[in-house]
C-alpha cells in the first residue's frame, strides 16, 4: 500500500464563508457543552489513493461530506478513527497532550483495517492546522476542552469485497465538557451477560467504528437497567474484565494496589491508561496489569478490599464508578462520595493536561 509522503502536506486553506461570529461563538461556548452535539466551523481533509498515496491536504468549511452511495466504508466498515483534546491553558496558549501517541495508535488500527497509515507527524499537524484556524474555539471554562475526532473512510466505489484502492482522512473538533450527563459524579456499570466486544484475532485493539457498533446493544441493555456503561468481559471464558463500552477500567485495592486488565489483544491501549498506569508509576504505587476476574471485583467491594474503581479514557478523563450490576447482584453505592485516589489520579492528569504543574513526563504538545 502507498502510504508514502514526498514532503510534508501543503495545505489549501478555504475559510468557511458561514463561519459563526465571535458574539455567536462566545455564546455556544459559555453555555453547557456536554459531549459531542456542537462543532467548530472548519475540518481538514486529506486524500489517498493507491496511484498517489496522500494528497490534497485542506481545510475547509465543516460540513457534509460527498460520498460515493457505493463507498466501502458504508458496506463493509472500513473505518477508524481516534480521540484527541487541546486544553487551553491560563496564559491563553493551547495544547494538546501525547498526540503522537493517538497517531500511532491510529497507524495500528490503520494496519488492521487494511487503511493506508498517515505518518504520525502529518496527523499532528492535522490538528495544528485546524486550530490555526478554529483556535477561538478551544474553550477556556474549567475542565473543558476541545476534542478532536480524526477519522478514515475507505471511499472507493466498490462492492467487491477486499481492501479499498481510495481513503479519505478528515479531523472534527467539538468544544466539550464532561462526557457523563453528571460531570465527574460515580456512574454505575452493568456487566454484559449474553454479549462479548471483541474476540481475539478480531478489532478490539483497533480504534474502529465496527467495535462501538457492536457495543451499542449491551450499552443500551445497561441503560435500561440504570447504568452508564456496559463492561465487557473476555469472550472466551466470560470471566475476566476486558474494557467498558468506550473506555478502559481500573481498580484500586485497599492494599495500595492499582489494577487493569492486561492488553489481551481484544482490548484498546488507552492514551489515559497508559498515562495513569506512568502515574501510578511515579507514586511508586503496586501496579498490575493482568487478567482481572469478574468475581474479584464483585467480592472485593462487597469485602472493602477494592473501595475504588474508575473508568478512563480521552472523552471521559477519570471517572469514578460507584456501583457494578450483574443479572443477580449489585455492589457498590453509587452515591457514595468518589475515591480518593481515583480523584487524586484525575487532578494529576488534568492538572498536567491544564498546565497547573509541570509536565515531567514531556507529554504536552503546543498548538499555538
Ligand atoms: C475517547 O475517549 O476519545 C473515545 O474515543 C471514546 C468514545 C467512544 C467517546
Amino acid at each position: 500500500m502507498n502510504t508514502s509522503i514526498a514532503a510534508p502536506l501543503a495545505y489549501r486553506v478555504t475559510p468557511s464563508d458561514h463561519a459563526r461570529s465571535a458574539e455567536q461563538r462566545a455564546a455556544i461556548l459559555d453555555g453547557d457543552l456536554g459531549f459531542g452535539t456542537i462543532f467548530t466551523d472548519h475540518m481538514v481533509s486529506i486524500e489517498w489513493d493507491k496511484s498517489r498515496g496522500w494528497h490534497d491536504a485542506q481545510v475547509q468549511a465543516y460540513g457534509p461530506l460527498a460520498l460515493d452511495p457505493a463507498a466501502a466504508v458504508l458496506h463493509y466498515g472500513q473505518e477508524i478513527f481516534e480521540g484527541v483534546k487541546a486544553y487551553r491553558h491560563a496564559d491563553g496558549s493551547i495544547w494538546t497532550f501525547r498526540p503522537q501517541a493517538n497517531g500511532a495508535r491510529m497507524q495500528h488500527s490503520a494496519a488492521r483495517l487494511a487503511l493506508p497509515q498517515l505518518p504520525v507527524d502529518e496527523f499532528v499537524e492535522s490538528l495544528r492546522q485546524l486550530i490555526a484556524i478554529d483556535h477561538a474555539w478551544v474553550p477556556s471554562k474549567p475542565e473543558t476542552s476541545l476534542y478532536f475526532r480524526p477519522f478514515m473512510i475507505a471511499t472507493e466505489a466498490f462492492l467487491g469485497v477486499r481492501t479499498a484502492q481510495a481513503a479519505a482522512y478528515h479531523v472534527i473538533a467539538s468544544p466539550a465538557g464532561a462526557y457523563f450527563a453528571n460531570g465527574v459524579a460515580p456512574v454505575s456499570i452493568r456487566v454484559s451477560q449474553d454479549y462479548a466486544r471483541a474476540a481475539k484475532g478480531g478489532t478490539g485493539a483497533a480504534k474502529c467504528g465496527g467495535n462501538y457498533a457492536a457495543s451499542l446493544l449491551p450499552q443500551q441493555a445497561a441503560r435500561a437497567h440504570g447504568c452508564s456503561q456496559v463492561l465487557f468481559l473476555d469472550p472466551v471464558e466470560g470471566k475476566y474484565l476486558e474494557e467498558l463500552g468506550g473506555m478502559n477500567v481500573f481498580l484500586v485495592y485497599a492494599d495500595g494496589r492499582i489494577v487493569t486488565p492486561e492488553l489481551s489483544g481484544s482490548i484498546l491501549e488507552g492514551v489515559t491508561r497508559s498515562s495513569i498506569l506512568q502515574l501510578a508509576r511515579d507514586r511508586v504505587m503496586r501496579v498490575e496489569e493482568r487478567k482481572v476476574p469478574i468475581d474479584e471485583w464483585k467480592t472485593g467491594v462487597a469485602s472493602g478490599e477494592i473501595p475504588e474503581a474508575f473508568a478512563c479514557g480521552t472523552a471521559a478523563v477519570v471517572t469514578p464508578i460507584g456501583e457494578l450490576k450483574g443479572r443477580d447482584f449489585s455492589v457498590g453505592d453509587i452515591n457514595a462520595p468518589a475515591g480518593e485516589v481515583t480523584m487524586s489520579i484525575r487532578n494529576e492528569l488534568t492538572d498536567i493536561q491544564y498546565g497547573r504543574i509541570p509536565d515531567r513526563h514531556g507529554w504536552l504538545v503546543k498548538l499555538r
